[in-house]
């Protein structure tokens, strides 16, 4: 029963803003002020280049990624590993810590998947890569990615809460992108 508190663990864990600290630390504008306005690893590189990007999405991937490892070492089934999945991915939407007042989720989903196995965030993580390549738009390949996310879930794990989940992740992660959809639809998505 103890194991439950891995949830509210990963809510909090997910409620650290990589974004909002790197640009504190660094001395960037608040990227919620700046940009786009969201905090994310994609504002981030507009506000501060490169190096602050890549620091923010690392940190936004860990986040994600370290309760699921903890959740799998502790051999959890696959709903509470479920719960932990999407307790962190919500953290980094709406944080504790920040006015729940969050990003879009799509570091710390990549960070999720890579917990549960290694293929499925290395299979995610190239889809975004790709269209990415192809398109030059971020947020163009996170809602590709996002949205075959479920598909590969089934594929390689075939687990139905995870699959659930998962769904409920690309769903929530395709809203957030509305105003990106919205610009994509009228070609002036950056
Ligand atoms: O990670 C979020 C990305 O897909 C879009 O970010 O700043 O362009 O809204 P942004």
């Amino acid at each position: 029963m103890i194991q439950w508190l891995l949830v509210p663990g990963a809510y909090l864990f997910g409620s650290v803003s990589s974004a909002i600290i790197v640009c504190r630390l660094m001395g960037l504008e608040d990227p919620r002020e700046q940009g786009s306005g969201n905090p994310g690893a994609t504002n981030v590189m507009r506000i501060g280049g490169k190096k602050a990007a890549a620091i923010t999405l690392l940190g936004d991937a860990l986040k994600g990624l370290v309760p699921v490892l903890v959740a799998k070492a502790m051999n959890v089934d696959s709903l509470l590993l479920s719960c932990v999945v999407f307790a962190a991915f919500l953290g980094h939407l709406y944080p504790l810590f920040f006015g729940f007042k969050g990003g879009k989720g799509v570091a710390t989903s990549f960070g999720v998947t890579l917990g549960v196995t290694w293929l499925l965030g290395i299979v995610v993580s190239a889809t975004w890569f790709i269209v990415y390549k192809v398109g030059g738009i971020s947020s163009l390949a996170a809602l590709v990615a996002a949205t075959l996310t479920p598909l590969y879930v089934f594929l390689i794990v075939g687990d139905v809460n995870l699959v659930v989940t998962f769904v409920l992740i690309s769903i929530i992660l395709l809203w957030r992108h509305k105003s990106n959809i919205q610009r994509l639809l009228v070609g002036e998505e950056r």
